[in-house]
């Protein structure tokens, strides 16, 4: 078997005989020489080859993929402060124009994703984001939970009906998961404490910064759980990402432009508000907006620039879903969060869970459902009900909040909008 050399350890160990493959980033020639910056999932190294090459690089453009055998030594004129000086070369596929050159739309580079991948850009992104799902299942393990796989095909709504794909299976309406909750709180009744990690689905029609119709959603479903140790909960796991991002991937974020240091302001507590003081405190700052309205992403993101990090708890039950629990003080309103992070807003929705089954029936009927459609879910009431909280956060974007990427299809490496399935 060839022994190859990752483009890191070459940079790493300065000097030696080594061989390195991978595609070609940049390609310089000169009267006597060619310069090339090879590139492979490490980093990039830049290559030297001397006239006797001419002939087997002609033609052989930038992403050709290459194989080079050569002598390393320093070189601080070089980008990676290591030159190779080649002493053989195998081209093994040449590409002689690639299509993405510079300064090209974000339209025309979404048609090229598949192309567009392997950008320094992207490839930082990629790194950054594969950090965070290893983080999060990291955290639900030190902390006991146990990782349940929910259905993709539901029969019933979890979240606003509107937002629904439908689809015909075998002669039936079912739809696609907008949550994978109301299963999840199924599993906890043997688990206790259990999360899920997978896509979810919303037929929605906004086209903001912040919406995809298919996402990664990380929730989680507690026993025993009020709302004080869930926020508790989502607040550590957020520090513990951000944490190890910050620990992890400082050369990624630098790529993206995103000072490290910024991430460890998540170490600080989370600040906690109501609904209603949130809605004081917008009117204050001069914002049109009274008690009943819903909180839109300027809403959500001047709160985050003035306290950092917050949970808004506790807002009107007519905003929220059916399964939200009443609060006992006040039937009107719901024993709920939402966590507002700064840049993004919104990232993770949590409540407690109705269980009381009158009520819950009640809500469904309000919310235009038939309760008949959630026959299994109502069980769960009838049979050694407890208290419990869940959450649920969108992996996008909370990536948009730690990289400071502006927009969701820019963190998710094939995005899925109303407009866009293709590649
Ligand atoms: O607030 P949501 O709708 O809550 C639920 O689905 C609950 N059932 C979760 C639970 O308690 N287990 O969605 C949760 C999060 C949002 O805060 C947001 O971060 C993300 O999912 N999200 C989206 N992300 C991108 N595009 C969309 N269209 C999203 N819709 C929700
Ligand atoms: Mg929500």
């Amino acid at each position: 078997m060839e022994l190859f050399n990752q483009v890191s350890e070459v940079v790493k160990k300065k000097e030696g005989k080594f061989a390195v493959r991978g595609w070609i980033h940049r390609r310089r020639d000169q009267k006597s020489k060619i310069f090339i910056i090879l590139r492979d999932s490490t980093g990039t190294i830049q290559c030297v080859f001397d006239q006797k090459f001419e002939k087997q690089l002609k033609g052989v453009g930038i992403e050709s993929s290459i194989k080079i055998w050569g002598e390393a030594s320093e070189d601080k004129r070089a980008p990676s402060g290591v030159e190779l000086i080649a002493f053989k070369l195998e081209v093994v596929c040449p590409t002689e124009i690639f299509p993405i050159a510079k300064d090209l739309s974000e339209e025309f580079l979404l048609d090229v994703r598949h192309l567009w991948l392997r950008s320094g850009r992207m490839t930082a992104i990629l790194k950054i984001r594969d950090e965070i799902f290893h983080a999060s299942r990291q955290f639900f393990k030190e902390e006991s939970f146990y990782e349940v796989s929910a259905p993709m095909f539901v029969s019933q709504a979890g979240e606003e009906g509107s937002t629904m794909f439908e689809l015909e299976y075998f002669g039936k309406k079912v739809f696609l998961s907008q949550t994978g909750q109301l299963h999840l709180e199924a599993a906890m009744f043997g688990l206790e404490k259990v999360y899920s990690f997978g896509p979810s689905f919303r037929a929605e029609k906004s086209r903001t910064r912040r919406h995809v119709t298919e996402f990664w959603h990380l929730e989680g479903e507690m026993a025993w759980f009020n709302q004080e140790m869930s926020m508790d909960l989502q607040e550590r796991l957020v520090q513990y990402i951000a944490n190890k991002v910050y620990k992890n991937c400082k050369k990624e974020l630098k790529t993206l432009n995103k000072e490290p240091k910024e991430l460890l302001e998540f170490q600080k507590r989370f600040a906690r508000m109501t609904y209603e003081q949130a809605v004081k405190d917008l009117k204050k700052t001069g914002f049109k907006i009274k008690i009943g309205d819903d909180l839109g992403t300027r809403e959500e993101k001047k709160l985050a620039e003035k306290h950092g990090p917050v949970f808004v708890m506790n807002y009107p039950k007519k905003m929220k879903a059916f399964y939200m629990k009443e609060h006992s003080k006040n039937p009107k309103l719901v024993l709920c969060s939402d966590l507002i992070l700064p840049g993004v807003g919104e990232v993770i929705g949590a409540s407690e869970r109705e269980t009381d089954y009158e009520k819950l029936v009640k809500r469904i009927k309000q919310a235009g459902d038939d309760p008949k459609n959630y026959e299994w879910y109502l069980d769960l009431r009838k049979y050694g009900s407890v208290p419990h909280s869940g959450f649920g956060l969108g992996m996008a974007r909370l990536i948009m909040c730690l990289t400071g990427v502006e927009h969701i299809r820019d963190v998710i490496p094939f995005p899925r909008t109303m407009t866009r399935t293709y590649p």
